[in-house]
């Protein structure tokens, strides 16, 4: 496949940009082309079919959403930096995201954007999938319903990757964990070894939740909890 630079939209000049009208899932992609290109590169599509969650859930990529893989230098905090840049996009619309650890980005108590972290030598592939004009699942929310405007796609992008390259790693954990919902709730962790129930005191420097137990957990599924469950 032939990628095409995408240049007029470019919002750092060191990073190459890549625009396909459809693809299988620009992660798959990004981690087919790492290491032959140089990075940070950004594949964007307009859509993917066979869009791909974590937890190899798939995720639902028709049309009028934002989708994209980032790829980076890897670090402890990516995802979470990630995060954040997400958030602070949607700042500048007013809204006020709240964060689900690891990844989920919510609104109202309703996801409006994931992402899919994933590792290829010492590159770090960061894939985003914002809804904005659909929202594909019942618990899921459309930026279309909270902006008035419409607004393209492209920008989107852009200021996210902006975002991203403008924050200070030194600043993320401390606005990560401003948004962070999972602090100070009652959880429900599955990892791959073990299901953990506890209260999630903090987030380390190493992007772990830490329980009130002091277990530290690096990935898993996390479901909060009501105070009865
Ligand atoms: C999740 O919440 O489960 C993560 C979803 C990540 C979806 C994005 S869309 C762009 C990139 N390409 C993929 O196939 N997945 C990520």
């Amino acid at each position: 496949m032939r990628l095409r630079h995408s240049y007029e939209v470019n919002p750092i000049p060191k990073l190459a940009l890549y625009h396909l009208d459809e693809t299988t899932s620009t992660n798959e992609l990004a981690k087919r082309v790492a290491g032959k290109k140089d990075k940070d590169f950004v594949i964007w599509a307009d859509k993917q079919t066979e869009g791909k969650g974590r937890k190899e859930r798939s995720w639902i990529s028709p049309e009028g959403g934002l989708y994209f893989s980032l790829c980076t230098s890897l670090s402890d905090l990516l995802s979470l930096k990630a995060s954040v840049a997400v958030v602070r996009t949607l700042n500048r619309f007013d809204i006020k995201p709240e964060l689900k650890w690891p990844n989920d980005v919510l609104v109202k108590g309703k996801k409006i954007c994931g992402i899919l972290t994933e590792i290829v030598d010492d590159d770090g592939i960061v894939g985003i999938g914002l809804n904005v004009e659909k929202a594909p699942l019942e618990d899921s929310i459309s930026l279309s319903t909270l902006v008035e405007e419409k607004i393209s796609r492209k920008i989107l992008m852009k200021e996210i990757v902006r975002e991203f390259y403008e924050l200070e790693d030194s600043d993320v954990l401390e606005i990560y964990k401003e948004y962070c919902s999972t602090i100070g709730s009652r959880v429900k962790v599955k990892t791959v070894s073990e299901e953990i129930v506890g209260k999630v005191k903090d987030i380390d420097d190493k992007g772990r939740i830490v329980m009130e137990s002091g277990k530290k957990i690096t990935t898993g599924d996390v479901v909060h909890l009501r105070k009865d469950d």
